[in-house]
């Protein structure tokens, strides 16, 4: 059988996520690249690894091997990078994070003062919401990630590092503005602009109201904190974001912060890592600055 390793790892991308197109996103080539790399390799194994049903695609048995396999292949190159950049040492390591939506706000930053720090090490930053985290943690793909609460279901060593308070936000001019100790109870008319399913800000912001027993009525959602910042200001609902989202809009006086009771909804950031994994010398060297300096810079 001959396969290159390239094969292998688009392979693990099309069957983790079950589809071409994300796949080829993912590993940022065209869609018919993907294709051609799937079908060389299943003309290397003289097998189908998969079957099409519908729109949907499905991992034959073969297939189901062929992932079991794959996943070894790339962790153990995985775990032989970490032994060499060990050998290089902290100054010219290679760091894989990944962090929440809402954590790009500061992490773009805290990056900065790391790399100022530390010039040699190469930094890939990877930013997406906390379902597509959670996975990624579970494939063992980045080094750390930074996020709003550790992930269920997978096995992780996680730290808080700094309180994320959740703060309601209406439009300049809003009747509810100047209102002091707003009860949750006259909020049930109002609707809200949202973050998307998988998002950890909209599931902590679900809890809360379920907690309280309060119906929250959600309008448009949104995967971006900007796009719900903007919406929020051109009067579509009001907003939760997290306090770390919020620059200018404050001081400008375009959005402003709800006195409400019970809020802010308090939660804190974690820094992130999969159990037992081996960190690279950069990676500890980064992990260590996100806990003791990184309130400083955000
Ligand atoms: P998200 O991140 O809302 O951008 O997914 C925050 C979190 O991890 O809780």
């Amino acid at each position: 059988m001959h396969l290159t390793i390239r094969q292998v790892e688009v392979f693990n991308a099309v069957a983790r996520l079950k589809n071409y197109t994300r796949a080829a996103e993912e590993l940022h080539m065209s869609q018919p690249a993907v294709s051609m790399q799937i079908k060389q390799l299943e003309s290397s194994v003289g097998l189908s690894l998969f079957e099409q049903m519908g729109k949907t695609i499905y991992l034959t048995d073969a297939g189901k091997h062929m992932y079991d396999y794959g996943r070894n292949i790339t962790s153990l190159l995985d775990e032989a990078d970490a032994v060499f950049e060990a050998m290089k040492g902290v100054e010219r390591g290679r760091l894989i994070i990944s962090v929440a939506t809402t954590a790009s706000h500061f992490a773009t930053r805290l990056l900065a003062e790391f790399t100022k720090q530390h010039v040699g090490i190469t930094i890939s930053l990877d930013i997406t919401n906390r379902e597509a985290l959670r996975r990624q943690l579970d494939n063992n793909e980045p080094d750390l990630v930074i996020m709003g609460q550790p992930p269920d279901g997978v096995e992780v060593e996680a730290e808080a590092f700094m309180k994320n308070p959740l703060v309601m936000i209406a439009p300049a001019g809003h009747t509810l503005g100047g209102r002091k100790d707003i009860l949750l109870a006259d909020l049930e008319n109002e609707s809200f602009v949202v973050r998307e399913k998988g998002s950890g800000t909209r599931s902590a912001i679900e809890r809360f109201f379920s907690r309280h027993e309060i119906v929250f009525n959600t309008g448009i959602e949104m995967t971006s904190n900007e796009a719900i910042k903007q919406a929020v200001e051109a009067g579509l609902g009001l907003g939760i974001v997290s306090i770390h989202t919020l620059e200018l809009e404050l001081e400008t006086k375009r959005l402003q912060v709800l006195d409400v009771r019970d809020f802010p909804i308090e939660r804190h950031w974690y820094v992130i890592q999969r159990k037992g994994k081996r960190l690279s010398p950069a990676a500890r060297a980064f992990k260590q600055f996100v806990l003791e300096q990184a309130k400083e810079f955000i």
